[in-house]
């Protein structure tokens, strides 16, 4: 997830430093725009140095650099990449320029380009604050769905005492972790997460797979580094880019998948196989190249390790083991069983072949199953908001563990 953080010319502008860090400690990736007033306070090189990204200021490019066409739409394609705004500090003027519509530089014709929730956290001198023109605006700017987050009162750098001050960046980050949904209901979890297809080879260039994507598990380990859990994911080969912040070990064959599983299982207190792995493989893989020429081709299959089942079998008392069942036909029947068979805390079926599910799909339509027999289905939602249902479900099952299993 990525998060703008707008940073404007107040004595407050080095706090922006430690806000980003509260914002990368919780994986989320952060963009910083800086007004030109901001620059005579920190340097964009602080924030560059931290961020991992250049820091933008300007809409016509940087100095005596010629805008390139990428650099020209930069104010939109940073306005649709961010999850969410923050301002902080923001001083008098920015408040006003927001609250008339005015884009004079980046970060105020970022705030009218961008679709993403803002949240702005006003500083300044407290007759600047109590003066009519600010309290007008920042009304204005409330009554626009922006969450401000109220100057605390104080010791101002002014000398003077009394409402102005930054908010403590803590409060600004939970305001940022709450409209992003960053909880920390995980936190102190290990979770393992297997994501995509995996591939058992034919010959030297053909392989058998499937058509997993990888969504549903890069999203379950979105999902669970945003609720404060540690996140081992195990990748089978996708198109994904993957998550910021999150260690990913990419694997290609079923017995690779297996063996990284296998390896990171012990410390894990929750395992989520979202992986497709390939059911059947080749009982021989031809050194050569299969020729054509050869006429009808008789490929004799034989099952696969299965690593959920395996998992399931050295699953240690205070283990929490999610399993996944795509199927095509007796979706909550099939789910049932695999849950029953396996000893699974959870299923999470879905119907692969209904429109908006399954593969490829950004959304997902599932029901839960539970072991008691209980079964909860949703709507057609976002692959990211199944996850977090899931995760719901795993804070629920970790719950009803004693104390003593469940360290
Ligand atoms: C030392 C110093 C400290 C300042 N601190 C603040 C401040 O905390 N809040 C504020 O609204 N303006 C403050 N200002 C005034 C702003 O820097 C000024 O209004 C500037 O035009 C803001 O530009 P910007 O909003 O584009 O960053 C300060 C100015 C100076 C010289």
């Amino acid at each position: 997830m990525r998060v703008g953080l707008g940073v404007t010319g107040g004595i407050a502008a080095y706090k922006a430093a430690e806000l980003l860090r509260l914002l990368q400690d919780r994986g989320l990736d952060v963009q910083v725009v800086m007004s030109a007033g901001a620059r005579n306070f920190v340097t964009p090189l602080t924030f560059a140095a931290l961020s991992g990204h250049k820091v933008i200021s300007q809409v016509f490019g940087e100095g005596e650099q010629e805008p390139n066409v990428e650099s020209a739409i930069e104010h939109i394609a940073v306005a649709q990449a961010i999850d969410a705004l923050v301002i902080a500090p923001a001083t008098a003027n920015v408040i006003a320029k927001i609250a008339h519509g005015i884009a004079d530089d980046f970060l105020t014709t970022l705030v009218l380009a961008t679709k993403a929730p803002i949240i702005i956290a006003p500083a300044m001198n407290v007759d600047m604050w109590e003066n009519a023109a600010t309290q007008r605006n920042v009304e204005v700017l409330r009554t626009r769905g922006f969450k401000v987050i109220e100057p605390e009162e104080g010791y101002l750098a002014c000398g003077m005492t009394g409402a102005g001050r930054l908010a403590s960046v803590n409060t600004i980050a939970q305001a940022v972790f709450e409209t992003l949904q960053v909880r920390d209901d995980l936190k102190g979890e290990t979770i393992l997460v297997t994501a995509g297809p995996t591939e058992e080879a034919l010959d030297p260039v053909r392989y058998l797979t499937n058509r997993s994507s990888g969504k549903m598990g890069y999203a379950l380990a979105e999902a669970s580094q945003r609720r404060g859990a540690k996140v081992l994911l195990v990748s089978g080969p996708t198109r994904l880019q993957a998550p910021s912040g999150i260690s990913v070990e990419f694997v290609r064959t079923t017995a690779e998948m297996a063996e990284a599983v296998f390896r990171h299982v012990d410390q894990a207190t929750v395992v989520l196989m979202a992986a497709a792995v390939v059911d059947f493989a080749p009982t021989k893989v031809q050194t050569e190249k299969i020729k054509k020429q050869g006429g009808l081709l008789t490929v004799t299959l034989k099952p696969t390790l299965d690593i959920l089942a395996e998992v399931a079998r050295r699953r240690k008392p205070h283990q929490i083991i999610v399993g996944f069942a795509a199927e095509t036909g007796q979706v909550l029947e099939n789910a049932a069983a695999k849950l029953r068979e396996k000893q699974l805390d959870l299923t999470v079926a879905n119907d692969v072949t209904q429109p908006g599910a399954g593969f490829d799909s950004d959304t997902n339509i599932v029901t839960l199953v539970f072991p008691d027999g209980r079964t909860k289905p949703f709507e057609k939602m976002s692959k990211l908001d199944v996850a977090h249902l899931i995760l719901n479900a795993v804070v629920e099952l970790r719950s009803k563990l004693t104390p003593a299993v469940r360290e």
